[in-house]
């Protein structure tokens, strides 16, 4: 039977008590984490978000209160009230921040019982996810899981407080919007007012906050909720969080960039306690792809990549023939010091590139014990001999090869180079490596469509020097964006955006939108371009990576609190599921 708290109130948190509070008499509340009895003595481990408080059970004290307390189970709600008292030398735990007292207990409420939990809570239980996720409420009992959230909470407080304090409004944008399909698949909300119409969930605030740049709100943020229906990844959920971020009268990339680095700053000095530099590192996006493959590079390890399509040519090895003929690049990494590394280990590189694409991965082993290396029969002495000098090769070192389109090769050995590094740790998995990505591309070529697309989106200036190539040499062009990038993640990406009416629309035009597509997606957003648009930039930080980063985990259903499975499934409730005729019909969607 549950008994009530009636006027009971905590004295502190249980992971607050210290030895400090020894003679006190004080009343704590939690769920039981353990229970241990050693018959006239029952020990009790009593938890709540902030730690651990040891509680003792003495029948020859209190009988009454010790009877009671052989009732409990783990995971049973309690109060009690005692008296703080230290723990015997021999007990103390060095380990636990209570660890050196204990309460003699001498009242005990039962508030709620509990059944077993279906799986232990405790970091050591293995268990797997699909069990996890549909007792989430009890997954989030986990100490590091409600860290984690408790990580997630201040950094929205900090964010909160860093940007208020440097002029930041927080606006709130609408969660029912209109679709614009350019970009990744929207998330549609059938209209019950409007049979046959739907809304949009956003897959970010972009346009809005563009329009309040236009109303005059001059610094917007937003901690805003954004919807992407695309195939999920360990970084990537269906439905997540920005700190969104624009501001009036910039021009320039850093005019936003110094601005984001003193919030980063902020948030690693009061989350982490680290100092970062007062700016970050600036890569072009040319050189990012050419020395790491990946235009969000983890730059805490080396091999990087080295173009060999000059020096391979002329031999008898027909795929590099082949690629070269077509115009497509051979490039390698050199390994230093791994040639050490298992014929297993190779073969789990080939399929690491084959599932970007690559048709292969060609290597040169140079064992203390000789060569070994599959392609060696195709090459002169000499060439063979050129291509090692070019990278570099030493003894004890393996290269790897790839030959392919410009993006195969690049998607492969990027990927190759973040496997290579991850398997031999080659890095400081407590290091953060910062930096910025310049210079993209404004336009990619969409090979499906046929056409140009925006690379970041169609907002995004072109660089001002750049604005003569729009029309002859579109590729040619930059854009005038920047993606900050932490550890090898996305950890965001802004823009100083267009604010000319006439650029705006010759970068729809570009990208094959027909007048008519226009006003139909985007026109009251140009009709506002006519009254008046001050020059405008801004940035959204991926607010549930940047807690992944915070907290060291790499799975982002761990900062979220309900997050989606694998296959975009609500596990606890049991999500998206049928709904009644009636709702059917009253949205008008026959099936
Ligand atoms: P972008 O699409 O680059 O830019 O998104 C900004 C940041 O949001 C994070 N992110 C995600 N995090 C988790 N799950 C996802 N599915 C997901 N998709 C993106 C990334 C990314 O860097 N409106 C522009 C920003 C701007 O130009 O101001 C935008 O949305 O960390
Ligand atoms: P083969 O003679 O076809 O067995 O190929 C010799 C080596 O070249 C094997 O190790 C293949 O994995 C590798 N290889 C095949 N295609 C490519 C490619 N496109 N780029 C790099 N290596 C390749």
């Amino acid at each position: 039977m549950e008994e009530f708290l009636s006027n009971l109130k905590r004295t502190k948190m249980c992971g607050e008590f210290r030895a400090s509070d020894i003679g006190k008499h004080i009343t704590a509340m939690g769920f039981v984490a353990k229970y241990r009895n050693l018959g006239s003595i029952q020990f009790v481990d009593l938890r709540d978000r902030t730690g651990i408080l040891q509680l003792s059970f003495v029948e020859s004290d209190f009988p009454e209160v010790y009877a009671k307390s052989t009732r409990i189970r783990n995971e049973y709600v309690i109060a009690i009230s005692g008296t703080v008292q230290p723990r015997g030398e021999k007990n103390v735990n060095k380990n636990l921040p209570t660890g050196e007292i204990e309460v003699i207990v001498d009242e005990l409420r039962i508030l709620s019982e509990a059944e077993t939990p279906p799986f232990a809570i405790s970091e050591l239980a293995n268990v797997g996810e699909t069990l996890r996720y549909k007792y989430r409420y009890l997954d989030l009992r986990r100490p590091s899981l409600q860290n984690y959230l408790i990580t997630r909470a201040k950094l929205a407080q900090v964010v909160n407080n860093y940007l208020s304090k440097h002029g930041f409004l927080n606006i709130e944008t609408p969660i029912l919007g209109k679709s614009t399909p350019e970009g990744a698949r929207d998330y549609l909300v059938p209209s019950r007012v409007h049979p046959t119409e739907f809304y949009a969930l956003p897959q970010s605030p972009q346009l809005y906050k563009q329009l309040l740049m236009i109303s005059g709100f001059d610094r917007y943020y937003q901690i805003a909720k954004c919807f992407r229906d695309e195939d999920l990844r360990a970084n990537r959920q269906p439905e997540f969080t920005q700190i969104d971020i624009e501001m009036s009268y910039v021009d320039k990339i850093t005019d936003v960039m110094y601005e984001v680095e003193g919030l980063v700053r902020e948030i690693f000095k009061e989350i982490k306690g680290i100092k970062l530099p007062r700016h970050f590192r600036q890569l072009k996006y040319k050189d990012a792809m050419e020395r790491f493959g990946s235009d969000k590079p983890d730059t805490r390890f080396g091999l990087e990549l080295q173009n060999v399509t000059k020096i391979v040519k002329g031999s008898n090895f027909a795929v590099f023939e082949n690629a070269t003929k077509r115009g497509y690049s051979v490039r390698a990494i050199n390994a230093k010091g791994l040639a050490k590394m298992t014929r297993k280990e190779i073969d789990s590189y080939q399929e690491v590139v084959r599932e970007y694409g690559a048709k292969g991965l060609a290597y040169i082993s140079l064992k203390p014990e000789g060569i070994s290396s599959p392609i060696q029969k195709f090459f002169s002495a000499e060439q063979f001999d050129s291509i090692i000098k070019a990278l570099g090769g030493e003894t004890g070192d393996i290269l790897f090869f790839v030959a392919d389109k410009d993006k195969v090769v690049f998607d492969a050995l990027g990927a190759l180079r973040l496997a290579i590094a991850k398997k031999n740790a080659l890095y400081d998995e407590s290091t953060y490596d910062i930096l910025w990505v310049t210079d993209f591309p404004l336009y990619e070529y969409d090979e499906e469509e046929k056409r140009l697309v925006a690379m970041h989106h169609p907002f995004t200036s072109p660089k001002n020097e750049h604005l003569k190539y729009l029309d002859k040499k579109p590729l040619k062009v930059c854009a005038k964006a920047y993606d900050l990038v932490i550890n090898g993640q996305e950890a965001g990406g802004g823009s100083i955006r267009i604010h000319s009416r006439d650029i705006q629309k010759k970068m729809f035009e570009m990208i094959s939108l027909s007048e008519e597509d226009i006003n139909e997606r985007f026109g009251y957003f140009v009709e506002a371009f006519s009254y008046g648009v001050p020059p405008h930039g801004g940035l959204a930080l991926g607010f549930d990576r940047m807690v992944m980063l915070l907290t060291g985990t790499d799975n982002i259903k761990d900062v979220i609190a309900f997050p989606k499975n694998q296959a975009a499934i609500g596990v606890m409730e049991s999500c998206p599921s049928t709904v009644e005729e009636k709702q059917l019909l009253e949205l008008g969607i026959k099936f």
